[in-house]
């Protein structure tokens, strides 16, 4: 989502507008401004794009100097005009918008409707403006600092009041915001273009940290009141480098943002050792142990974490498995009873042979699962059940960060069928779930040495064939490894299971030709050196990616790089880290336009 705020001597609308705008590219659903005139805060909102908002407005223009805007990405409620931000108590003196997750909404909003305040969303976010005002103690940052207090999860805000309508409160926890500083005029955004046409000069607020401001002064707290002293930041990026972050691609800002996907998908589906599903989906205790076998659909990287969904959750389920490409899925006549769950696979919910696969599971009577990105799209809609990965806009055309999202669904919703099933005990639930929660830790220490892979990128850059290897949850890592360098860097590569390259592929093993082996997997690890020293002699050169500690791979490739170990289930999170980092740099080494490949589409509707 995107956020804008704006208190000067400007009308604020226009400014408002501008920077939701210039916030387009993140992709939203719906969008709202909230302006303050004669003691009052109007609001309009309205579900769609930022063109039906400015339609509203040209009908019922806001006039007024102070104000706060949104456009949105749906996360708890659908898109809609009522969902839409900004959210404002029943009196209208608070006004608020909201990017991230208040998890302790539920319960906040039960305690306030006992309390008799009527709430008019299904969002977190309109709790918080019923929470000041139920709080409000005569003092606006006070109150803010109260309410803050009482909500967990992750979100940066910004307020308006007509209490006290010389200022704007941000407040941010792990969800990005900065503040503008102008001359006679302030704003606040979530990122930086929204506000890069008026002022360069930016303070960027902290995890825990709130700014009060004015039209003269912005000063900054932590939220326990303590001042804190920041330089101000000079943006020097351009317009477009703003978009990405001041990142060269969005694929490379998307790759970089998986530690946060990661652990939003995480966010509040954990509980003492457990994960409990309950906010998510509602099938039954009894439907989920009369499911007697699981049918994972999708396409393209969506098929992918499908493949490593069939591993995962036969290890940890003993269900049988099957996983099918869409668009095969639909002709092949499977076999699909009442007892059969269908899951389905869909970054952005609307990929047309997903969905004529998801209406064909529901006619033959299975119960479907959808997992998708994107709220309110047809997955969501039509699915029995929705788990939603909380990966954010993903814009670049090959999949990174809705991947590693899907992956991390696919053991949550495992690990809550393990546990109503009683296929894992107490114990190994407590294991999967700890190991879960490093693993955006364990994301960013890999992606802190992404520079190391540069170098054997630019090298297969030169080459127009390349082979990857691995054994069991490798494979399935390496078949999205060698799509992802397919997809962007239009070198040709195939992903083979290495035990099976000595019946047929290593005929086409010659001098020097680069081969990816993946080797984490332990159980399967000196079966892997086997078949490296199969192609190396014949002449690869291989680059081989292990285990950190492993002083065994070393010996017998080329070239090395390792990740941290996890459980050896949840090792494809990080495994394929290097693998988008290494198709990334060979596309950039190659000038190819990284985010748009040619003939592919971000999000394809037809069959
Ligand atoms: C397109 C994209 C792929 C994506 C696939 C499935 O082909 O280019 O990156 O994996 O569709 O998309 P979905 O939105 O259903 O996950």
């Amino acid at each position: 989502c995107g956020i804008v705020g704006y208190i000067g001597p400007k009308q604020a609308q226009n400014i408002l507008l501008e920077g939701l705008r210039k916030l387009e590219y993140r992709g939203y659903d719906s969008a709202g401004l909230a302006v303050y005139q004669n003691g009052k805060l109007d609001v309009q909102k309205t579900k769609g794009p930022l063109k039906a908002l400015e339609q509203r407005l040209s009908h019922h223009p806001l006039s007024g100097e102070l104000g706060i805007g949104h456009t949105r990405w749906a996360t708890h409620g659908k898109p809609s005009d009522e969902n839409s931000h900004p959210h404002v108590d029943q009196s209208q003196e608070f006004s608020v918008v909201h990017n991230g997750i208040i998890e302790n909404y539920i319960e906040l909003k039960e305690k306030l409707q006992a309390k008799g305040y009527p709430f008019t969303s299904e969002t977190d976010t309109e709790v918080i403006a019923h929470l000041l005002a139920d709080l409000w103690d005569g003092d606006l940052v006070s109150t803010v600092r109260k309410a803050v207090k009482q909500m967990e999860g992750a979100y940066a805000l910004a307020i308006a009041s007509v209490k006290e309508p010389d200022k704007l409160v941000a407040v941010r926890l792990a969800s990005p915001l900065i503040v503008g500083v102008g001359e006679g005029e302030n704003f606040i955004a979530s990122d930086i273009p929204a506000i890069l046409e008026h002022t360069r000069n930016v303070y960027v607020l902290e995890d825990g940290e709130m700014a009060v401001i004015t039209r003269d002064g912005v000063s900054l707290f932590t939220t326990d009141g303590a001042p804190v002293n920041r330089e101000q930041m000079r943006v020097t990026w351009d317009a477009v480098t703003a978009e990405k972050a001041g990142y060269d691609h969005f694929m490379l800002k998307e790759i970089f943002e998986q530690p946060k996907a990661i652990r939003d998908t995480l966010a509040g589906r954990i509980k003492d050792g457990v994960v409990d599903l309950a906010q998510d989906i509602s099938f039954t205790e009894e439907d989920l142990k009369g499911i007697d076998k699981i049918h994972f659909v999708a396409c393209g990287t969506a098929y992918h974490a499908g493949l490593m969904g069939k591993s995962v959750v036969e290890k940890l389920v003993r269900i049988p498995v099957e996983v099918d490409v869409a668009s095969e899925y639909r002709y092949r006549d499977p076999i699909i009873t009442p007892s059969t769950l269908v899951v389905v696979v869909s970054q952005s919910g609307e990929t047309a042979d997903t969905l004529a696969a998801l209406r064909e599971a529901k006619k033959a009577g299975a119960k479907v699962l959808g997992i998708t990105n994107v709220v309110g799209s047809s997955v969501s809609r039509e699915a029995d059940q929705v788990l939603m990965t909380w990966a954010g806009p993903e814009i670049a055309v090959a999949s990174t960060k809705a991947y590693t999202s899907q992956l991390i669904a696919i053991y949550l919703f495992s690990l809550h069928l393990a546990r109503v099933r009683g296929s894992l005990d107490a114990a190994e639930l407590k294991a999967y779930t700890t190991a879960l929660l490093n693993l955006p830790e364990q994301a960013q220490t890999i992606l802190e040495e992404a520079d190391a892979i540069r170098p054997f990128a630019e090298g297969i850059a030169k080459h127009d064939n390349l082979f990857f290897i691995g054994r069991g949850l490798d494979y399935a890592v390496v078949m999205e490894g060698s799509l992802k360098l397919k997809e962007i860097s239009y070198i040709h590569s195939e992903a083979y299971a290495a035990g099976e390259l000595k019946h047929g592929t290593l005929a086409l093993i010659e001098d020097d030709i680069p081969v990816i082996a993946l080797a984490t997997q332990k159980a399967v690890f000196e079966k892997m050196v086997s078949n490296i020293i199969e192609v190396k002699a014949r002449g690869a050169h291989v680059l081989g990616i292990g285990l950190q500690g492993d002083t065994e791979l070393g010996k017998s490739v080329d070239e090395t790089l390792t990740i941290p170990e996890t459980l050896p289930l949840l090792t494809p999170v990080l495994a394929v880290i290097p693998l988008q980092l290494l198709s990334y740099y060979a596309s950039v080494a190659r000038g190819l336009n990284v985010d748009k490949p040619r003939n592919l589409a971000k999000s394809v509707t037809v069959e």
